[in-house]
């Protein structure tokens, strides 16, 4: 029997319809993980809020279901919660991160915080 966070994390690595890059974003982040593989977070930004959120990685299975948690939770949220998403958060949605991998909750989460601080300056200077 699974848990309702396990069919959660599930679809999302079986179905990652938000794992692709995006044209155009109004805030975007990369970043290489000391594992080697890179994450990267595409943001679309309205009224203060993440109207959507993509990512790519050409990482392991976790690093897909990392990254499509994080974007996935940055879905709709103000710019002052993305701030508040954190790897535990990830953890939680998932409930099967395994612990040899807990290093890719923080890579996607750094990601998603870089892309937010993407947008926040281009906004600021252009
Ligand atoms: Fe590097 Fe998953 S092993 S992000």
């Amino acid at each position: 029997m699974t848990s309702g966070n396990q069919d959660q994390g599930s679809n999302l690595f079986n179905k990652p319809q938000n794992m692709k890059r995006m044209n155009d974003p109004d805030g975007a982040a990369f970043i290489t993980g000391l594992c080697g593989d890179t994450m990267e977070i595409y943001l679309e930004v309205g009224n203060g809020t993440v109207k959507n959120a993509t990512f790519f990685t050409d990482g392991c299975e976790s690093s897909i279901l990392c990254g499509s948690t994080a974007a996935s939770l940055a879905n709709g949220k103000s710019l002052d919660d993305i701030l508040e998403i954190s790897p535990s958060d990830i953890i939680k949605t998932c409930g099967n991160i395994p612990q040899d991998h807990i290093h890719c909750t923080i890579l996607a989460v750094s990601t998603l915080h870089k892309a937010l601080a993407d947008y926040l300056l281009k906004k600021q200077y252009g």
